[in-house]
């Protein structure tokens, strides 16, 4: 334990499994460039308040480039002692510049504030591109929207039929709830991006470090406030974990509802070759599996968020290694939320739709609220019409007739205020077109809705 880096007061050396258990530099190395960008920063504050000289200072930075060369070429050496990203790369600077100057780096700074001050900064540029993504899938069914514009297909409530609506008002039913989840993503960044830098290992730092400086070089957007809290809070990994999970039940309703839809039964849509595959029983089979796996990665997030929670409930203040325990889900999470993203945007561009099945599946009974609506028009409470709209239903069922062909003898039969315009509102397109307050599936209405979500793109 004597190499280790905190190995003074030690005197034997640890059980060899306790080492891999020990370790996180398998995955932790993801963020080597923040740890070096992080370790200059400090540095660069260091000198300014006279603990290290400009000279220390270039020979420090001059360590990180090479170190930095190291990694990006993958020819940094990993030794047995390094035991996450913060030792390894601390132990490679002592080397190329020696351990007098090297080994001022760490003054008044703490792994604690460090792994905080990675994770924050590598999130913050995940999410970032998790951003840019998750707008492309919103505006992808924007474009879909207007070009299909004109589809009618039928709306379910319960999973059945109820009334007919614009197939691009179904797909930016979905591009709503994205959206949403796009502006709740950019309130989490906002959050994320602070910076712990100098709150030490929990009690804050003796040198007068200028941290808004350290801040202020990283990109952050402000610092955190109570280094106690700051060096023991992974709310920036739990609430992006919380909205990934959030955002993957948006995406594995909008597959469950493709599923439906691209089944033979319905077959509104057909997924593209390079999303679907085959069975090896079955020749005939064309399976959604990326839809399924869109469906089913949601379950992985939110295991991931409830783990991370039920690891960081009960600990006591500050820093343990538990936290530690935060990393790897939290890295898993992001892959899983960004690929799935942009498996669905690719599902969603190369879907082929099938208008004729749609109309297909429309079915008269669909029009039953628009005979209610007609009778208010005349003047009948809506209850009433509602009732007498349901005789119309009865009488096609039972007489085996489809509802919009009973004749005008017939309805008046149910009830003598029905006229020979009915027959006008037994149109699915008209039925579609009236609903054109906003927020409906009339063609402006729809049209309106993509106008708004652009502007929150
Ligand atoms: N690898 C550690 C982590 O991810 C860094 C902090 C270690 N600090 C400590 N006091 N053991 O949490």
């Amino acid at each position: 334990a004597e190499n280790m880096l905190w190995g003074g007061r030690f005197t034997q050396g640890l059980d060899p499994l306790m080492v891999q258990y020990n370790e996180s530099l398998p995955y932790d190395r993801i963020m080597w460039k923040q740890d070096i960008a992080g370790s200059i920063a400090f540095a660069r504050a260091n000198t300014k308040n006279g603990i290290l000289t400009a000279h220390e200072f270039s020979e420090i930075e001059r360590g990180f480039v090479q170190i930095s060369k190291e990694w990006e070429t993958n020819t940094f050496e990993v030794k047995p002692n390094d035991e996450d990203i913060h030792t390894a790369n601390e132990r490679r600077l002592g080397e190329i510049i020696g351990k007098e100057i090297g080994g001022k780096l760490h003054t008044g700074r703490s792994r604690n504030e460090q792994v905080a001050t990675d994770m924050r900064l590598w999130l913050r540029d995940e999410l970032r591109k998790l951003d840019a993504q998750l707008a492309d899938l919103v505006k992808v069914s924007i474009s879909r929207a207007e070009q299909e514009i004109d589809y009618l297909m039928p709306g379910y409530t319960h999973l059945q039929k109820a009334q007919p609506v614009r197939w691009a008002h179904w797909m930016l039913s979905h591009a709503t709830a994205f959206a949403s989840e796009l502006q709740r993503l950019r309130e989490v960044i906002r959050r994320v991006n602070r910076s712990p830098l100098g709150c030490g290992a929990l009690a804050g730092n003796s040198f007068r470090i200028d941290r808004e400086m350290m801040a202020k070089e990283l990109g952050f957007d402000g610092l955190l406030y109570n280094s106690m809290n700051t060096v023991g809070d992974r709310d920036f990994a739990m609430e992006t974990m919380q909205w990934g999970s959030s955002f993957m039940l948006k995406i594995s309703r909008w597959a469950e509802d493709l599923i439906i839809y691209s089944s033979l039964e319905f077959g509104f849509v057909r997924l593209s070759d390079a999303y679907s595959t085959g069975s090896s029983l079955m020749p005939q089979k064309k399976n959604a599996d990326s839809l399924e796996l869109l469906r089913g990665k949601s379950g992985r997030a939110f295991g991931q968020m409830a783990g991370l929670m039920m690891t960081i409930k009960g600990l006591p203040t500050t820093y343990n290694k538990d936290l530690q325990e935060s990393i790897e889900p939290l890295l898993d999470h992001i892959k899983t939320v960004s690929d799935s993203i942009l498996i669905a945007t690719g599902v969603l561009s190369t879907l082929t739709v099938n208008p004729e099945k749609m109309i297909a599946a429309l079915a008269p009974e669909m029009l039953a609220t628009e005979i209610a609506d007609y009778l208010v028009r005349k003047g009948v409470p809506f209850r009433e019409g509602h009732h007498i709209s349901g005789r119309v239903v009865q009488l096609a069922e039972s007489t085996n007739v489809p509802m919009d062909t009973l004749s005008l003898a017939q309805l008046q039969g149910i009830d003598a205020r029905f006229g020979p315009d009915v027959q006008e509102c037994l149109d699915y397109e008209r039925a579609v077109e009236m609903k054109d307050a906003i927020g409906g599936t009339s063609k402006r209405a729809v049209i309106e809705q993509t106008a708004v979500l652009r502007k929150l793109l």
